[in-house]
């Protein structure tokens, strides 16, 4: 169970602060271009200074246009994973391709209205599915359960062809939400107002990672098992 703290939800002026906050598996990083979404947060310079400020990995999730263009340089700056939309990528296979070519771990994400099903084929090329729960674009969102449905489906297909993509929620995921997402099979959490949110962030990481173990386990537990 991987809990990864949205920067988004932190003070932009104090990145390095909310990036040394302790138990973090990984730091999520939304990086939007007021194009395919309509807000606009950072890019390549402030991965690059994130990058240089932790050792923590960082898992970049591209909320843009043109991924197909873009992706690869943000691996070449040294993010841990790169996670594109199906819904802007022109060629979402060349596009995973490049990604882990350069370095890093590539993810696929799918809005609140894409199916999974389109994407089957192209599960193998990735490391890591995201299974939006809110519409992409702005943190502090109300969740989105019927995504729940998704969820399930996907672990359902990564466990009956043994594919290891990790399987990560993201949006509106907080201590009423987080139990129902392991439960259906998710095992990476993007949580950004209940870490940044909180008056404990770092005490937030650790009481959610405690419930998704516990519902994780619950709901099946390891791949494999029946859900
Ligand atoms: C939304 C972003 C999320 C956002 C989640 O488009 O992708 O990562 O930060 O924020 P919360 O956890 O507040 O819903
Ligand atoms: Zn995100």
């Amino acid at each position: 169970m991987r809990i990864a703290p949205s920067i988004l939800a932190a003070d932009f002026a104090h990145l390095a602060d909310a990036a040394a906050v302790s138990g973090a598996d990984w730091l999520h990083v939304d990086v939007m271009d007021n194009h395919f979404v309509p807000n606009l947060t950072l890019g390549p310079p402030v991965l690059a200074s994130l990058r240089a400020a932790t050792e923590v990995p960082l898992d970049c999730h591209l909320m843009i246009d043109d991924p197909d263009r873009w992706a690869p340089g943000y691996a070449e700056l040294g993010a841990g994973s790169v996670t594109i939309h199906v819904e802007a990528a022109r060629d979402v296979r060349g596009c995973a391709r490049d990604i882990r070519a350069a370095g890093a771990r590539a993810g696929l994400a799918l809005k609140p209205g894409t199916a999974l099903d389109r994407y089957l084929e192209v599960l193998d090329e990735f490391d890591l599915l995201l299974v939006m729960t809110v519409e992409p674009g702005f943190g502090g969102q109300s969740f989105l359960a019927d995504q729940l449905v998704k969820v399930r489906a996907a672990r359902r297909e990564l466990d009956r062809r043994g594919l290891q993509l990790w399987l990560q929620v993201d949006g509106g995921v907080g201590d009423d939400t987080i139990e129902a997402c392991a439960e259906a099979g998710a095992d990476m959490f993007v949580a950004g107002s209940a870490v940044y949110g909180a008056a404990d962030p770092a005490a937030a990481i650790a009481a959610l990672r405690a419930q998704a173990v516990r519902a994780g386990a619950a709901g099946g537990g390891a791949p494999g098992a029946p859900r």
